[in-house]
């Protein structure tokens, strides 16, 4: 029998996008003018449900934050309750599964389902509330684009705008002085950003994860284009790219965190590599820009508004129908979803039990159009 719905919660997990706001908003909106549901987001994270820190959502709290990066709500990339650092009466840190506090915290509040919006992170502690018998929907965030079943993530239009803005400012920089311009950006084991970003911001040399590079054939292209005349050379790369002989270039390890593998500095490897070969020869400087989060905030795009309305009216759609333990997906353009078991666990290595992350495809049609158009990847 269909279970009626009274009240929903919401929080927002992982790091934070463009478009997280708009997800809310529609959420509320539908929640309340379509359903007469009542609403609350709790606070934080993961943080705000154990601690039982929340706001009531209703129409006046959400007026006015649709264009709006980042989430009203806040967020944590760290706070996993079924594994949970706390202090034990001797004053040692460990780890606890306090997930039952969270449960009962939605009791109390009579929760009759809750939207958990996050990465693979949340989404992996989100399955394991699902199967502790809590009516969870769930909605994948990122700037990465990474999440496996579904064929686009809110945020990361908003994100490829940044890159391409900071490309176009980069190339008259770069032509002003003949130099070699890297843009390092974020993605993580994922391409998308760097192709995409690279590709619209007309990057000359494209560097991702999943085309590994070999340096000598990076200094190449900017011999080849020195030397017919292009004095300057912009490249994008990832923080996931990779040398050829080499690994990912690791920038911290956050281990109260799902995903505890923060990646950055290929482009710092890269620079001072380009440094020994391509100086002596050319005289060009190589410059080093990471964009960094830069990436993650700001006003959200036109696609992204749409896209984050069209997640969170569908999450409501779904909790209307009882249909629960899944995650929101956009499957051929259109909106659907799936069993949240079948998408998370990705983590650091990229791979779910059904088998990974949506990496780029390097013999895929873009990567294809690129080196048409005489962009390389360094292999
Ligand atoms: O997954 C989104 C993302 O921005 C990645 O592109 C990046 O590697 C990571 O998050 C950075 O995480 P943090 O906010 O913990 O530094």
């Amino acid at each position: 029998m269909r279970q009626e719905i009274k009240r929903i919660a919401l929080l927002t997990g992982g790091g934070d996008c463009s478009g997280l706001n708009a997800v809310i908003r529609a959420i509320v909106k539908s929640a309340i003018l379509k359903h007469k549901w009542e609403v609350i987001g709790f606070k934080g994270g993961y943080h705000g449900l154990y601690m039982d820190e929340y706001m009531k959502l209703d129409l006046q709290t959400i007026s006015g934050i649709f264009h709006q990066g980042g989430t009203i709500l806040k967020m944590s990339n760290k706070d996993n309750l079924f594994k949970y650092k706390v202090t034990d009466e001797n004053g040692k840190e460990v780890y606890k599964d306090v997930s039952d506090i969270a449960i009962a915290n939605l009791k109390r509040h009579n929760i009759d389902a809750l939207v958990i919006i996050g990465g693979d992170g949340t989404l992996t502690s989100a399955r394991d509330f699902a199967r502790k018998g809590i009516n969870v929907v769930g909605i994948p965030k990122t700037i990465d684009n990474d999440v496996p079943a579904t064929e686009i993530t809110f945020g990361y239009r908003t994100a490829l705008d940044h890159i391409m803005q900071s490309l176009d400012a980069l190339h008259t920089t770069a032509y002003s002085h003949d130099r070699v311009m890297i843009l390092e950006v974020m993605g993580r084991n994922a391409g998308w950003l760097a192709l995409e970003g690279g590709v619209a911001g007309s990057a000359d040399v494209i560097l991702i994860p999943e085309i590994p590079y070999d340096i000598n054939k990076v200094a190449q292209t900017v011999f080849d284009r020195y030397n017919r005349g292009s004095k300057f050379t912009i490249i994008c790369i990832s923080e996931g790219a990779k040398p050829v002989d080499g690994d990912v270039t690791i920038k911290a390890i956050d281990k109260d965190s799902p995903d505890s593998i923060r990646l950055g500095g290929v482009g710092d490897l890269l620079a001072k590599q380009l440094e020994k070969i391509v100086k002596p020869v050319t005289g060009q400087d190589i410059r080093l820009t990471t964009l960094g989060y830069i990436q993650r905030g700001g006003v959200t795009n036109t696609f992204d508004r749409v896209l984050g309305t069209k997640y969170g009216s569908y999450a409501v759609d779904m909790i209307a129908n009882n249909e629960f333990g899944r995650m929101v997906i956009i499957k051929n353009d259109r909106m659907d979803s799936v069993r949240i078991e079948e998408v998370v666990g990705s983590g650091n290595t990229g791979q779910t039990s059904t088998g990974g992350a949506r990496i780029v495809n390097p013999h895929g049609d873009l990567v294809c159009s690129a080196r048409d158009i005489g962009i390389t990847f360094g292999d």
